[in-house]
């Protein structure tokens, strides 16, 4: 069995794409504040897409270009742009910045940029595949320390990375860069995808996040790639409802130990009590996107969460202030579906206004993979206990 005490510690929930990744683990203050911000539609926390190529090519990226496609579609933004975007972030009362991409080590003025905003006063997270953190790297953070790397982990060999990211070195490569922050005590967390190409390696990755002492936040939900022009088949390149159903609840068991009969008690009286609720119609995102959260895509517009196709506001044409506005007034308009609101599994669904526009293709839609996902798990919890 595992060391399910201490690996419990290291759990954490990775839901709704990026945006937790600022958000989590912060203190009490932090965390005051941010409802404050919600509570006000005030913007606390945003993220920044520096690029969206890449040195890696994962197969179920939702964002990813080749250089190539990204300077045929557009233009990257420099330096000096990205702080003066952080400033009118700054001066909108932004406190927490999550950096991320593409790969943002890779965009060629990423310590400027890192460097301006941490001037800006921001507390600054970064997203990354790890792969291009060498000595040189580590030292630069070292120097000038990020609130916290969160750094995807897709396996625990090169096999799988080569596999699923066409990176035939990255586990060699991620697991020197942890070794390099571990040794200039830099904090960090691993994010887990598990897709059909690493399913296999999801023990020994939870045992390499024990042996380095890092938090892990897996989920085997992986939204359809829906900002992509060609969407392709997405599918095969994630695991099906029920395998993803499979692998969230041997994760669960491995997260909770001895309490995870308690835990599957709990959650099936919940989704009982739920049954036959009548459904409701609720506006607006129901998240921190666009309420207290913002991301600026690597063109520089301005939206609710990176997930999302469209639905971008044009910030050189309308400034932050007014673009912030327009967001907020979108953002609570949006009319859901009237089902999942009272829906009995609510409260252990995935589902977000993104996963309904990429699965559902529009914003009222129903997901109909997180559904089957969700009854697929109850349907294992039910088994495992034995419960009536
Ligand atoms: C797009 S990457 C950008 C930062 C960096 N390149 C990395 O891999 O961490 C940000 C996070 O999104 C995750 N991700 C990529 N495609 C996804 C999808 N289709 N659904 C859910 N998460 C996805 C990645 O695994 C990663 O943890
Ligand atoms: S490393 Fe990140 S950005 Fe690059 S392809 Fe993989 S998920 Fe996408
Ligand atoms: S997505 Fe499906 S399972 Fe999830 S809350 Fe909505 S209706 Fe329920």
């Amino acid at each position: 069995m595992y060391k399910i005490r201490r690996c419990s510690r290291l759990f954490k929930r990775q839901v709704g794409g990026n945006l937790m990744e600022i958000l989590d683990g912060i203190s009490t203050m932090e965390n005051y504040l941010c409802d404050m911000a919600s509570m006000e539609w005030r913007p606390i926390a945003a993220t920044f897409e520096l690029l969206p190529a890449c040195n890696m090519d994962c197969k179920m990226c939702y964002v990813r270009m080749s250089m190539k496609e990204m300077n045929e579609r557009g233009r990257m933004m420099n330096a000096d742009e990205w702080i003066e975007m952080g400033q009118k972030a700054v001066d909108e009362g932004v406190l927490f910045m999550l950096l991320t991409g593409g790969e943002p080590l890779l965009h060629p003025q990423f310590k400027e940029i890192y460097e301006g905003l941490r001037r800006l006063g921001l507390i600054v997270n970064i997203n990354t595949n790890a792969t291009l953190i060498d000595e040189e790297m580590a030292n630069f953070f070292a120097k000038n320390k990020p609130r916290r790397v969160n750094i995807s982990l897709y396996g625990a060999s090169n096999e799988t990375y080569k596999n699923l990211c066409n990176n035939p070195k990255g586990f060699t490569q991620v697991e020197n860069a942890i070794k390099l922050l571990k040794a200039r005590n830099i904090h960090i967390k691993l994010n887990f995808c598990i897709t059909p190409y690493n399913i296999m390696d999801m023990d020994k990755m939870i045992e390499f996040a024990e042996k380095y002492e890092i938090p892990v936040a897996p989920t085997s939900y992986m939204y359809p790639p829906n900002r992509k022009e060609k969407l392709g088949d997405y599918n095969a390149h994630r695991l099906t409802p029920y395998e993803a159903a499979k692998a969230r609840f041997d994760l669960d068991i491995k997260e909770k130990g001895d309490e995870f009969g308690a835990f599957a008690k709990t959650t099936l009286d919940d989704i009982k009590s739920r049954e036959n609720l009548e459904p409701i119609c609720e506006r607006g995102f129901g998240c921190r996107a666009g309420n207290s959260t913002f991301w600026i895509n690597w063109q520089g517009e301005m939206t609710a969460c990176g997930m999302l196709s469209g639905e971008t506001i044009d910030l050189k044409k309308h400034g932050m202030k007014q673009s912030w506005k327009m967001l907020n007034e979108k953002v609570s308009c949006t009319k859901r579906n009237d089902k999942c609101p009272t829906c009995k599994y609510k409260n252990i669904c995935y589902v977000c206004v993104a996963s309904c526009q990429a699965e559902a293709g529009a914003f009222e839609g129903v997901p109909q993979y997180l559904c089957d996902m969700n009854e697929e798990y109850e349907k294992l919890l039910i088994k495992h206990i034995n419960y009536i």
